[in-house]
């Protein structure tokens, strides 16, 4: 699948449920929210289905994702399935981690039984060190357990484990450093992503964005200059640094501010309710549940699915005075 810019779509995002144990700021409103009720999700094997039209059409990278996918049930039953789909290569899956230690049968952790269904790559969120700034952010008092999912996790033995990190001037430009630090032991790769309007416009303002750039710049003022990893890559719009004199890798996620960003997009998002999204910041959605139900054969829905990248932006719209009309939890992430 090759759209109109060149773009070539190999990695596909599923979101798999609008629910969230947390309510990050910059994601969602803390006052309650209204969700999607059961028959309005896509069941596990539609799902499975579209990703397997997908990975026929040159999808070769599933990344499972959410709202938070741990909290939907029997998740690990149906991650287990992705890699019989011929063709797709690589599962990852994105994660607050708030769950990942839990034990769900005697002796295993969450995060082990996702591994052992085949999970190739964790992206664990962590916007800081300090519990009581975690709790501003999330909403929730999770901090303790997301530290013990990220053991999980490494105990689990995944090929790869990533922190994400959403920069908020006034909340936690002081921890890039200790972030770094707490990354360092563990082998994790650590990303710095600037936020985006993706929920509401007034997450985001002049006095809480902070560019990639500026946290560079923070983090060069300790540790020397970054050095540039142009040649590594993982299928994400990453920028990644070496950080001088250690084994360590730091990467930047510039959606703001770097405006080749969309370049090397090789992405589709399918959200938990049925619809395929070209570009996580275009208002374009196209409802592939209603075709799917209606008994669409695979050829309609392999057209369906070129139909939608034809129409994948050559840029996301975010500097254009974007106004969401949807939350990033109802979307995925
Ligand atoms: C929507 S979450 C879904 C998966 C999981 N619940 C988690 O938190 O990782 C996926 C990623 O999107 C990021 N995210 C959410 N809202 C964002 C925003 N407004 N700007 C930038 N990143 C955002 C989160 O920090 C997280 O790393
Ligand atoms: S970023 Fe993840 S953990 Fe936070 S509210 Fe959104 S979906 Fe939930």
């Amino acid at each position: 699948m090759q759209d109109l810019h060149g773009h070539r779509i190999s990695y596909l995002r599923v979101s798999i449920t609008d629910r969230c144990n947390e309510r990050c700021t910059y994601c969602m409103p803390q006052e309650l929210q209204e969700w999607l009720r059961r028959e309005e999700i896509l069941t596990y094997e539609e799902t499975l289905r579209l990703v397997r039209i997908a990975a026929e059409m040159g999808v070769s990278k599933v990344r499972v994702t959410g709202g938070e996918p741990l909290t939907r049930r029997d998740v690990v039953d149906f991650v287990r399935q992705i890699p019989e789909i011929p063709g797709i290569r690589s599962i990852g899956l994105s994660t607050n981690g708030t769950l990942l230690a839990r034990e769900i049968t005697t002796g295993k952790t969450m995060a082990a039984a996702l591994r052992d269904a085949g999970v190739e790559s964790i992206n664990v969120s962590l916007d800081t060190l300090d519990p009581a700034v975690y709790r501003q952010i999330t909403g929730r008092d999770f901090h303790a357990e997301v530290l013990n999912g990220i053991d999980a996790a490494i105990a689990a033995g995944f090929n790869q484990i990533k922190l994400n990190t959403v920069l908020m001037r006034g909340r936690n430009e002081d921890q890039l450093l200790a972030l770094i630090e707490f990354a360092a032991p563990r082998n994790l790769v650590l990303r710095f992503i600037e936020m985006m309007p993706v929920s509401t416009r007034e997450v985001l303002n002049e006095s809480n964005f902070m560019s990639v750039l500026e946290a560079k710049r923070l983090i060069e003022l300790s540790c020397g200059s970054l050095i540039p990893e142009t040649e590594f890559r993982t299928n994400g719009p990453a920028s990644y640094y070496q950080i001088p004199g250690r084994q360590q890798r730091i990467g930047f996620i510039g959606a703001m501010t770097n405006l080749h960003f969309c370049e090397s997009c090789n992405k589709l998002r399918l959200t938990c309710d049925g619809k395929l999204r070209p570009c996580l910041g275009s208002y374009l959605e196209f409802d592939i549940m209603k075709p799917l139900r209606a008994g669409a054969s695979d050829e309609e829905l392999k057209q369906f699915f070129l139909d939608v990248v034809e129409r994948k932006p050559r840029e996301h719209d975010f500097r254009n005075n974007y106004q969401p009309n949807r939350k990033m939890v109802a979307i995925g992430g």
